[in-house]
């Protein structure tokens, strides 16, 4: 599998929290001839098992992304809508978006607003209806929509929207691929809503009682001009093996483990901290008894925009990171 047109494959699905539908059916076809068994949780994780002595290993990615959801339909065809995660506004003004029928429009902010401190209740997104007749022929209160812009290289870079965290998935997939012999019980579970609120990776924590965990999803950089340091990594440094983020302080056997074999394979890594902001993780560590939980992290820039930027030689480093953990000895 070529990490960048699964990554592209993925994109094209919709799916924002609460619409994992369309990528979930995706990974699956992609994970299929790798996988011994697949299932979907209740909540819509898709868990993937790959049969190996031993302990249980999960290694997981977020499917869900940020978005939008039509809460009011105006007279005038206009479509108000809530958030489903951490968009922001500002970041999203002027920015394409489509919804899963194909309905495309554009999420503006009123002329008048305040850009500085836009809020979205000073926002709309504009569907070319010209009213509430015509708009509800085409949307409904309840749709989403997600940004509505395709995948592009830049050099050995990759950009657009929801590299957090449809990278992940790309990156465990093709781990995946190249998992010959599992030391352990593999489930690689492809989570949903973690972007309201890390719910769906709660769940299937509890079925899967895995453990150990390793989280898979974007971190934050401080590689750009008038960084605010909230990350630690660059893009270019390789993977980044997370220590801590707003959400859980790594347990320090898994950080261990990780620079292990990333040394022992020479692996380009990276020590990555968020100062905010959290991922999976931090529910998983807290199921069950407990969970000895890391994380494997792609450096991105401008994440939850519709222009994040990642480093593809970074993702392939988290590729053969993640699929040694898979096949080398935990202790
Ligand atoms: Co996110
Ligand atoms: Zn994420």
């Amino acid at each position: 599998m070529d990490i960048l047109s699964v990554l592209k494959q993925l994109n094209a699905a919709h799916g924002p929290s609460g619409d994992e539908g369309g990528v979930r059916a995706k990974i699956e076809e992609l994970a299929r001839p790798y996988a011994d068994e697949i299932i979907t949780d209740t909540l819509g994780n898709l868990i993937v098992h790959k049969k190996g002595p031993g302990p249980w290993v999960m290694l997981t990615a977020h499917m869900d992304s940020i978005g939008f959801i039509v809460t009011h339909i105006e007279k005038e065809g206009f479509l108000r809508v809530g958030r489903l995660g951490g968009v922001s506004p500002k970041e999203a003004a002027y920015s394409a978006v489509r919804f899963k029928n194909g309905v495309r429009g554009v999420f503006a902010p009123e002329e008048k607003a305040d850009f500085g401190k836009l809020k979205l209740d000073e926002c709309f997104v504009d569907i070319g209806a010209g009213s509430d007749e015509e708009a509800r022929k085409l949307v409904q209160v309840g749709d989403t929509c997600v940004y509505d812009r395709s995948i592009r290289t830049c050099g050995g870079r990759v950009m657009g929207p929801y590299l957090d965290d449809r990278l992940a998935c790309a990156v465990l997939l093709c781990a995946l691929e190249r998992i010959k012999e599992p030391a352990y019980n593999l489930s690689l579970v492809f989570t949903v809503q973690e972007e309201v609120g890390l719910r769906g990776a709660r769940t299937a924590a509890w079925w899967v009682d895995p453990d150990i965990c390793v989280v898979v999803d974007v971190t934050d950089v401080d590689d750009t001009p008038g960084s605010e340091k909230n990350g630690t990594a660059r893009l270019g440094g390789g993977a980044a093996i997370k220590v801590m983020d707003s959400s859980i302080i790594c347990h320090p056997e898994v950080v261990a483990k990780l620079e292990e074999i990333a040394k022992s394979q020479s692996i380009p890594i990276q020590r990555d901290i968020m100062r905010s902001g959290g991922t999976d993780a931090g529910a998983i560590q807290n199921a069950h008894y407990g969970v000895k939980t890391g994380g494997i992290s792609i450096p991105c820039r401008y994440i939850h925009t519709p222009a994040e930027a990642a480093d593809l030689q970074d993702a392939k480093a988290c590729v053969l990171l993640a699929a040694a953990f898979a096949q080398g000895p935990l202790a």
